[in-house]
């Protein structure tokens, strides 16, 4: 097959499997087959750019905007709803719609109920069927263009399927960008683990990402976006008469609608959608907040109009905070990794908001002082869109006799040594690096699995060896032997033995669970990748001056400072050096990452033929340092033939086996972007 059918073949195929996973939820290939397809293609496009194409789904993770953001009008404004919150609040907002329609209340008036995403808007415009320009609301007149952000955005696509006469020459649709609850709660995880602050809700999240100025970072999120309006330029027919047939239309161009909207006769089945949706929301893979009601008939909806700032034929139905009343058990103050001190409510058990609640947060001492909250205290707890619930207050009808205003500790609770607050902070800090609260995090961290993964080493058993002294330092968890680990509480020989055994293999660890592990300031799993690609060992990353660390992709200024700081501090040495000597490799054999990054892992190659840019030796070793298979002999179980000049039966048989097939050129575009 010449490339350009191949090229187009895979830029279909990628498009159609992410239409299925995105829009449809449904996806028929796994992960790996997918990045396989992705991979074939890059290296297809690497030994054919006349051939690459800014629509191509390669195309998606973008380069760096120049700089900030610029604004642009949009086609018409972008509105806000009135909101609603209760039954007869719907029912009111029905009365208004037929008062200003001149019709009877009881006149059959079809509304789409749909479920409000809590997300950012954003506006994409469709030019002949292709994206080019995605802008987020911003005052509403004029939004910012996050075009380079949106790109990456996999549930977006880049150009509208179907039928292209079906296509508006110049369409906008408008919708949600936001993240699921999986994506949302991984990127706090890393966020935490890079020493950044935690995004309070995933709207929060999702406009702190879409207006990232690294398009990279933004890809690697995992943002989503449902569609749910079109906006065409004045004269333009309209796409469907109805909201609901609008809604099946852009599904039909391949965009994400989100698949719990309803066609509601009457506002009667709108109020029994949103009863509905008030519980069995919390099952939803994303957060919603509420359900928006809109007049299904187009015609209708242009007759009503807007006010300035709502339109009159639509509302948000917002569901209320869920709140529950419990005893405040404890107001308890927990030691962070990097020394924050910060207090929580520790509750007596209540059912909110789907979940059952323990905890809380109580933000700080001044909050608490402020709310005047204090332990023993009936509580109000509210989960509204954050993650975490809050102490709203205490009840003071109900404060039991004899309490006391909470103080903050003036010491860590865990080491004793004062705390120190600077002038114009709130937050309180323990200083000692040396704290067993801060070593038990940090080690709790180091162990974990997306870290050094020592299997075993979990909360409890870190708790025991920091508290028995076992353990100071990460270099220390590699001084452990079977006898101690034994003598520990739950522990036995073989649990023992099995421990020594994965504390062992974490010696040969790739680097970058080491430099993740290590907890260095700003330093996640991504960056830690990042930089164990470039640098290959800790040695070289530890000899490199910092503008050699600022030059890695994915790493900025400031991270590229913290690690070189982290690296300067003789503390650290001391620990990274204690660690080599006890065995530690932190070096990639190929100088990259071993363990996730070798693309050819799982795929077997047929030499055949004169390669003229290397010996065979050497094209076997290449693949072999990616994690690929070289066989003597074509199967069906063969990825690629790498096919030389004067190739002969081999390549015959893969022809007829259906087996791909590389020339040189495209072999070396392969290893290339594999490597890259
Ligand atoms: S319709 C003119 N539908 O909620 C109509 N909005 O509180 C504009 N939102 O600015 C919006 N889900 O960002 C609509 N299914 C949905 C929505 C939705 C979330 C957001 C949107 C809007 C805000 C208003």
């Amino acid at each position: 097959m010449d490339p350009a059918t191949r090229i187009r073949e895979l830029r279909q195929l990628l498009r159609y499997h992410e239409e299925r996973y995105y829009v449809h939820d449904d996806p028929d290939i796994s992960d790996a087959e997918f990045d396989a397809l992705m991979r074939e293609l890059s290296a297809l496009e690497a030994a054919h750019p006349d051939l690459v194409d800014p629509d191509s789904p390669t195309q998606r993770v973008g380069g760096r905007p120049a700089e900030g953001f610029p604004t642009v009008a949009h086609l018409e404004p972008m509105l806000s709803l009135e909101n609603a919150y209760s039954a007869h609040e719907l029912r009111e907002f029905h009365a208004r719609l037929c008062r200003a329609l001149g019709v009877a209340e009881t006149t059959p008036m079809p509304y789409v109920a749909e479920l409000k995403i809590d997300g950012l808007s954003i506006a994409l415009t469709y030019e002949r069927g292709r994206l080019v320009r995605g802008v987020t609301r911003g005052d509403g007149v004029r939004g910012e263009d996050v075009t380079p952000n949106v790109r990456t955005i996999r549930a977006i696509p880049l150009s509208l399927s179907g039928p292209q006469e079906a296509v508006p020459a110049v369409v906008e649709v408008r919708g949600e960008v936001y993240f699921p609850r999986a994506d949302f709660q991984r990127v706090n995880d890393e966020r935490e683990a890079e020493g950044e602050p935690a995004f309070a809700n995933p709207r929060n999240a999702a406009a702190g990402t879409l207006r990232t100025l690294d398009a990279a970072t933004v890809s690697r999120r995992g943002l989503r976006a449902f569609l749910y309006q079109v906006v065409l330029p004045a004269g333009s027919p309209l796409v469907a008469a109805t909201h609901h047939a609008t809604l099946a239309q852009l599904q039909a161009w391949g965009l994400p609608v989100e698949r719990h909207h309803r066609l509601c006769a009457d506002v009667d089945a709108v109020v029994a959608f949103c009863d509905e949706w008030r519980d069995a929301r919390h099952a939803l893979a994303f957060e919603t907040d509420g359900v928006v009601i809109k007049l299904d008939d187009v015609a209708m909806r242009a007759a009503l109009g807007a006010t300035a700032k709502f339109p009159r034929w639509a509302v948000a139905f917002k569901f209320p905070a869920e709140q529950a009343r419990t005893r405040l058990k404890q107001i308890a103050v927990n030691v962070g990794r990097t020394g924050a001190v910060t207090p929580y409510a520790v509750l007596e058990p209540v059912r909110l908001g789907g979940t059952t609640v323990q905890m809380a947060t109580l933000h700080n001492e001044q909050e608490i002082a402020r709310r005047d909250i204090r332990e023993g205290d009936l509580v109000l707890v509210e989960k509204g869109g954050d993650i975490i619930p809050k102490v709203l207050g205490p009840v003071l009808a109900e404060r039991p006799d004899g309490s006391a205003p909470w103080v903050m500790p003036s010491q860590c609770p865990a080491c004793q040594s004062p705390l120190t607050k600077p002038e114009d902070e709130v937050v309180w800090r323990c200083d000692n690096i040396s704290c067993p609260a801060r070593i038990r995090r940090g080690l709790q961290h180091f162990a974990s699995r997306r870290a050094m993964d020592i299997e075993g080493l979990g909360e409890s058993l870190v708790d025991q060896l920091v508290t028995l002294g076992h353990v100071h330092t990460y270099a220390d968890v590699y001084r452990l032997n079977a006898e101690t680990l034994a003598a520990l509480d739950r522990m036995g020989p073989k649990s023992a033995a099995n421990l020594v055994a994965a504390i062992d293999a974490s010696r040969t660890a790739a680097l970058w669970r080491a430099l993740h592990g290590i907890g260095i300031r700003h330093v996640g799993e991504g960056v830690a990748k990042a930089l164990a690609r470039a640098f290959g060992s800790m040695a070289a990353l530890r000899a490199a001056p910092v503008e050699q660390i600022e030059a890695v992709p994915d790493v900025g200024a400031v991270v590229a400072r913290s690690v070189r700081a982290f690296l300067d501090d003789p503390r650290n040495q001391g620990v990274l050096d204690a660690m080599v000597a006890q065995g530690v490799q932190m070096a990639d054999a190929q100088g990259g990452d071993a363990d996730t990054l070798r693309a050819f892992t799982g795929k077997t190659f047929v030499l055949t033929g004169t390669l003229t840019s290397m010996t065979r030796d050497e094209a076997a070793a290449t693949i072999e340092a990616l994690g690929g298979k070289v066989s003597s002999s074509v199967s069906k179980k063969t990825t690629y033939v790498v096919a030389g000049a004067e190739a002969g039966s081999k390549l015959e048989k893969a022809k007829a086996l259906g087996v791909a097939v590389l020339d040189e050129g495209q072999f070396q575009a392969l290893i290339m972007t594999s490597q890259a």
